[in-house]
């Protein structure tokens, strides 16, 4: 399989190693600057290069695309591609805003080209593990998730409202409201109490926010994002669940089931060591990009595809309503 990357950046390489550890080709690269698409072509033999999306399906020649670029650009660059019938992965946050994201899932629908949102926790090794165990909790009822940078944040494209749409809720909050809502079964979300602001830098985005969204199936999620924090009680998309049964979480991972005979707590801890060697491991990466080469080769729907990237865009729009106006946001 020929896939294309669009961006040369950091997600961009990563997703490059992924291609090849899953033997398919890096045919192309998408990238506005000739000196980092020259050196990025250098590094992964990549045979093409080009400035624009649209250069890119003129030419033809791939199977898929791959965005990788600041978030500005995910709508124009997938809906180029998917109307021109080239399946595509893009990064997170599917989109600036729901509205995007709703034009981008119509250019799919309309073409049938697959449209797969690369939320990558639902690939990692350990969030799968808490996910096959969950049952044992019971009903879940709430869950608190983390998607929160200590003492650093990001510079650049990621701090400007114009180019990123939102500041660190659609940069890190985001995984972690993915993973709470894959682990709780997709639920969809019926409304959210959200505040959110800016206190560790200047810029026209937010780096603190907290979350509070009620699911149709009963069960709340609480939900930090920020950039910069002094203290954050877990690292990227920790999540914690907590059951009628009995209490689970990602990152360290484990269960811990109350045992009503003997009046203790069992532990049952997932096979993984932490912390882990990196916390955003290359495997994860991997796994998501055979998934997604898995859907091109068969035809199938990705699961995270538009609808749960466009559910997330549309926690994120309502979670920035509600702390502008100070109420509740109902989601539609
Ligand atoms: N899932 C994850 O773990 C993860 C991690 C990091 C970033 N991301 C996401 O990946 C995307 C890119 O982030 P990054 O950290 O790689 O950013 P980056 O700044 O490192 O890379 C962006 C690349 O896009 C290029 N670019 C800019 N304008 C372009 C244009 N008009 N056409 C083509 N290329 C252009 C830049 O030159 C750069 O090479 C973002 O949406 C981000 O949220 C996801």
């Amino acid at each position: 399989m020929k896939i294309a990357i669009a961006g040369a950046g950091y997600i961009a390489a990563i997703h490059a190693t992924a291609i090849q550890h899953a033997g398919a080709e890096v045919a192309a690269v998408v990238e506005k600057y000739p000196d980092k698409a020259e050196e990025f072509a250098r590094r992964f033999g990549i045979p093409q290069q080009y400035r624009t999306v649209e250069e890119l399906v003129e030419a033809g020649g791939v199977d898929a695309l791959v965005i990788g670029t600041p978030n500005f650009l995910h709508a124009p660059q997938a809906i180029c591609a998917l109307t021109a019938g080239l399946p595509v992965m893009v990064e997170k946050p599917m989109a600036m805003d729901a509205a995007e994201g709703q034009r981008m899932a119509d250019a799919s629908t309309e073409s049938g080209a697959i449209l797969m949102v690369a939320h990558c926790w639902r690939f990692d090794a350990d969030v799968l593990w808490l996910k096959q165990h969950a049952h044992q909790l019971g009903t879940i009822h709430r869950t608190k998730g983390y998607g929160v940078h200590t003492h650093w944040g990001p510079a650049g494209w990621f701090t400007r409202k114009d180019l990123a749409g939102g500041g660190a809720l659609a940069d890190m909050g985001i995984h972690a409201l993915d993973t709470a809502r894959f682990l709780l079964g997709d639920p969809q979300p019926v409304s959210v109490y959200a505040r959110i602001a800016t206190h560790y830098g200047s810029y026209d985005v937010d780096d603190t926010g907290i979350l509070v969204v009620n699911w149709d199936n009963a069960a709340v999620s609480y939900i930090e994002s920020g950039w910069w924090q002094p203290h954050s009680d877990g690292p990227e998309a920790a999540t914690q669940l907590y059951g009628d049964q009995g209490f689970g979480q990602c990152f360290p991972t484990l269960l811990e089931l109350p045992d009503r005979v003997r009046e203790t707590v069992d532990t049952l801890r997932a096979p993984y060591p932490f912390p882990r060697e990196e916390h955003c491991p290359q495997a994860m990466y991997d796994a998501q990009m055979n998934y997604f080469i898995g859907c091109v080769e068969h035809g199938d729907t990705p699961i995270p595809g538009w609808r749960e990237g466009l559910v997330n865009m549309k926690i994120v729009d309502a979670a920035y309503e509600s702390s502008r106006s100070g109420n509740v946001a109902v989601i539609q």
